[in-house]
């Protein structure tokens, strides 16, 4: 077994039991173009200050891109013994390029090295996220478009409540995607600040430039304070909440999917290809996708109760439990963005089942509260209409009718003040309309809405 690279104050080897346990490599490898690019900027600063000669310089460069290429061609041999992806590669270059390669890690800690993948690694996921967020929020914006006027039930504690437009429907998640796509933006601003030169907590005396760094690698400013910067994960935990946020929404959305696609509701067809069937029920078609999205939830909620848990008794600085949280981000980084981009495909194969919506508007008293509107428009005070309307209500459910199958003279029973201009408010059509106020779902302001989205996902309606 090789000697270590810290190994310098050690006489005895480590155990090989120590080595499986401590070491990252099998997943942290997962950084590697990161730990490059940030050697490769690092190395660049130590040249211009006279921390490296021209020729060494060139021989590092070389040697890195040497072995990203083999990292990329799968043909890097990554050691257990050498923990982690850091020192990996260290060692990689120290082999192939010699006494060049051994003065890298001048001004320099895996504290702070670490600290610079995990930030240069997530700022790249921010924009990825965000393109796969966009792609849902254009596929909701496409439904809306095409089912533009139909209507459905709107729910309040899943029982009917008030009709609204299908298109009024999808446009929340419309909302809801992208109140997380803002989220990322902001989390991005404190993720791009560039940590390298804390070295291992306190700084360096060596007379490096971390501006230039900084410059170098896109970072928009470098981080004040060298303990806090490397015993910082803040910026993690806030990237995983961001996107706790969005696998919660995409489970809401799967909910509904899951609800829609029953034999109960059949508001929603979901294209063969997503659904899958059951191995002992013939006739079965099940919305595994959503089912899925839906399940997956949990396991992001746990990420980030478990990121939350790792920091919290951690004294400043550094400490080896911060290498636990790479996997729950990896794994987050992984769920989410799957979970984005299955929805998106599945939402372009969505089909409306507008008939058996529209149907389901016609029963359950969907439009009582335009009822009891109608009254306080000619005078009625509210709470007075409500219970005008109650009663109205219990009347139809003795009778086993809706409200637009009374005549004026049964409503009139209960008020005085309903005419016949009543119709107009208790049908489906009326009742969504006259929802004029700003956000609405009458037509006028769902178009308004729709059109703005349009607008902001570049679609030419
Ligand atoms: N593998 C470590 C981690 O992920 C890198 C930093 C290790 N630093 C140290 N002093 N052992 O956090």
């Amino acid at each position: 077994m090789s000697k270590k690279l810290w190994g310098g104050r050690f006489e005895g080897a480590t155990a090989a039991s120590v080595e499986a346990f401590t070491a990252s490599i099998h997943y942290d490898s997962r950084l590697y173009k990161y730990d490059i690019a940030g050697s490769r900027a690092h190395a660049t600063m130590l040249a211009s200050h006279g921390l490296l000669s021209r020729e060494e310089l060139a021989d590092i460069i070389s040697g890195l891109t040497a072995i990203e290429a083999e990292i990329d061609a799968g043909t890097f041999e990554f050691r257990q013994d050498l923990e982690d992806i850091h020192m990996n590669i260290e060692k990689a270059l120290m082999d192939r390029i010699g006494a060049a390669g051994a003065r890298l890690h001048s001004a320099r800690s895996r504290n702070d090295q670490i600290a610079l993948d995990l930030r240069l690694y997530l700022r790249d996921e921010c924009d990825r996220l965000m393109e796969l967020l966009d792609a849902t929020r254009r596929a909701f914006v496409v439904l809306a478009r095409k089912y533009m006027g139909q209507v459905m039930p709107g729910y309040t504690h899943l029982q009917r409540a008030q009709p609204v437009l299908i298109s009024h429907h999808l446009l929340a998640y419309y909302e809801m995607f992208g109140r997380d796509r803002e989220r990322l933006v902001d989390c991005r601003k404190r993720i791009n600040i560039m940590p390298l030169g804390a070295a291992a907590l306190a700084g360096t005396g060596l007379p490096i430039d971390r501006q230039q760094v900084a410059d170098i690698l896109g970072f928009a400013a470098i981080t004040a304070n060298s303990m806090d910067t490397t015993g910082d994960r803040d910026f993690a935990i806030e990237f995983v909440s961001c996107c706790t946020l969005i696998q919660i929404h995409l489970s809401r959305l799967s909910e509904e999917l899951v609800l829609w696609s029953t034999q109960e509701f059949s508001f929603v067809d979901i294209a063969d290809r997503f659904c899958t069937g059951s191995s002992i029920m013939p006739q079965k078609k099940n919305p595994d996708i959503p089912e899925l999205i839906r399940g997956k939830t949990g396991r992001v909620v746990g990420s980030l109760m478990a990121l939350c848990t790792l920091l919290k008794g951690l004294p400043l600085t550094y400490n080896r439990d911060l290498q636990e949280d790479k996997e729950p981000v990896f794994d987050v980084v992984d769920t989410v963005s799957a979970s984005l981009a299955i929805m998106a495909e599945l939402l372009a194969n969505l089909v409306f089942n507008t008939g058996r919506m529209e149907e389901a508007t016609r029963t359950g008293f969907m439009t009582a509260t335009d009822l009891a509107d109608y009254l306080v428009l000619k005078n009625v005070p509210f709470r007075e209409a409500h219970g005008i309307v109650g009663r109205i209500v219990a009347f139809c459910l003795d009778r086993g009718c809706e409200l637009v199958d009374l005549t004026v003279k049964d409503l009139g029973q209960f008020s005085s003040v309903i005419e016949k201009d009543v119709f107009e408010v208790l049908s489906v059509n009326g009742s969504v309309n006259s929802r004029i106020s700003a956000g609405g779902t009458a037509i006028q302001r769902v178009e308004e809405a729709l059109s703005l989205a349009e607008h902001n996902m570049g679609i030419k309606s």
